[in-house]
């Protein structure tokens, strides 16, 4: 059919979990015969992944939207999709507030795009957020890296965090059966991927809904497990998994990292406040002393660890001091890297219709001023690197000095130094650590012996 359009234009926002998406969308569109479009205005096809986790990230797909809705009064043969969570908040009120749009598809969607899109063609609006099993996608995601790669082990949240819209539109937990998250790691090892970083909103979740106990009644499946049962994976060289949360991280988690080497020393937790009445009111189900025990816990077994987490200020009803224990947690922990957020009522969830909102000039000012700290924190971080020796993962050249390459430690601080990325692309190399700065360092290669 000569109407089909061929090329397309993906836009991503939001989380890992977005990401992988997209890349498994792209996939699904290359199979169909589409071709990628750097520049949106050139392609047929464009689909906009989106976020919803904030305000600020919701609009910003309005803005995008609104420009390519005028294109299509000309070019009425392009084809407007929007995929992720806010197409599953929005729904169908999104058609009406863009009725150029021909899809609104939400995230459990994302691998039956090509029969979506048929209905499209065959010239229907189509809206597709019911809640759905998540079908394993036949088709290979076309990947951002050839070096790294994200893979989904858990789809969905089941916690009910008081601020986030995250489980309203993800939807309840749907685990992959470790079977299906080998067989997709033992590809990328084939494929010459090195890097692996397994997702999930709440990976310590990994497998409650999988059938199974052990004969002590646990459940047989869970992230510890999932590890040792993946690490061996041929040419995978490291593995990554994000997010835990702090109500599910065990002990046993800690020792299999400790024990796999593959495993990298990084740990992200987010804890998002220091103070126990705010994380009682989040519903986050865990104190701060049971934070810092985390923590310690982690320290004991692998004392140069990295740990980041992710911390928001302004939820309702926080008072100064209240905020000043998030600063204090920080100060104390001294985290490699935090990131931060000014809290954003979401649709639908319950802190949104507190009435104890706080205004924006007091967000702002808490959100400046740990920010603040966060730096200091990294900077002193990076320090401890300075004259050692740490392995590098070389993924792309550094973007402004064509003469560097550009990777990660173990730790995941971003890391510079001279080569040419012709030869370094995806190369483990070890690099003599020469400058630190708060989010970054700098070093030299250290020549190899040569291998006989
Ligand atoms: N599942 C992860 C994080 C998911 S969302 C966890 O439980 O920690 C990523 C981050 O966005 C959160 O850690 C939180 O810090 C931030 N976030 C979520 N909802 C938010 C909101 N309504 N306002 C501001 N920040 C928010
Ligand atoms: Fe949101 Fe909480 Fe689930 Fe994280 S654990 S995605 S913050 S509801
Ligand atoms: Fe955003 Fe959805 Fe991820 S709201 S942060 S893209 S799960």
């Amino acid at each position: 059919m000569s109407s089909i359009p061929r090329r397309y234009h993906i836009t991503t926002f939001g989380c890992q979990m977005n990401k992988a998406d997209s890349e498994r969308m792209a996939g699904i569109l290359e199979n169909m015969g589409f071709q990628f479009s750097e520049d949106p205005n050139q392609a047929d096809l464009i689909l906009y992944n989106t976020c919803s986790i904030r305000d600020n990230a919701e609009h910003k797909v309005y803005s995008y939207l609104g420009r390519q809705a005028k294109r299509k009064l000309q070019q009425p043969n392009l084809t407007l999709i929007v995929a992720g969570c806010v197409a599953q908040q929005e729904g169908e009120a999104l058609l009406r507030r863009v009725p150029e749009l021909d899809m609104v598809m939400g995230p459990q969607h994302a691998n039956r795009l090509e029969d979506l899109l048929e209905q499209v063609f065959a010239g229907n609006q189509v809206v597709a957020t019911e809640a759905l099993h998540i079908m394993e996608d036949i088709t290979k995601p076309r990947r951002e890296s050839q070096v790294t790669a994200w893979v989904n082990v858990i789809y969905g949240c089941n916690e009910r965090c008081t601020y986030c819209i995250v489980p309203s539109v993800r939807g309840i937990e749907q685990s992959r059966t470790p079977e299906a998250i080998r067989a997709e790691m033992e590809e990328l090892g084939r494929q010459g991927y090195k890097e692996v970083t397994l997702l999930g909103q709440n990976i310590d979740a990994y497998g409650r809904d999988l059938p199974g106990t052990t004969p002590e009644g646990r459940n047989l499946h869970t992230l510890t497990d999932l590890l040792y049962f993946v690490h061996d994976v041929p040419g995978i060289e490291r593995i990554r998994f994000a997010t835990s949360h702090p109500r599910y991280f065990t002990e046993r988690l800690i020792r299999a990292c400790q024990e796999l080497p593959k495993v990298c020393e990084h740990f992200h937790i987010p804890f998002q406040s220091g103070d126990n009445d705010i994380l009682k009111a989040m519903a986050r189900g865990y104190t701060q002393e049971k934070y810092r025990r985390i923590i310690d816990m982690i320290r004991h077994y692998m004392p140069d660890a990295s740990i980041s987490a992710d911390a928001i200020v302004g939820f309702p009803g926080e008072t100064e001091e209240q905020f000043e224990n998030t600063l204090k947690l920080l100060e104390e922990i001294s985290f490699d890297m935090l990131n931060t957020a000014a809290y954003s009522p979401r649709p639908g969830t319950p802190a949104a219709v507190w009435e104890n909102q706080l205004s924006e000039e007091v967000k702002s000012d808490r959100l400046q001023r740990l920010n603040h700290l966060v730096s200091i924190k990294a900077a002193e971080r990076s320090q401890r690197y300075l004259g050692r020796i740490e392995e590098v993962l070389v993924e792309e050249q550094n973007t402004k000095d064509p003469t560097q390459v550009m990777g990660r430690t173990r730790g995941n601080r971003l890391t510079f130094f001279t080569g040419d990325i012709n030869q370094l692309k995806g190369q483990l190399v070890q690099v003599k650590i020469t400058e630190s700065r708060a989010f970054s360092l700098s070093g030299e290669a250290i020549p190899q012996p040569a291998l006989v």
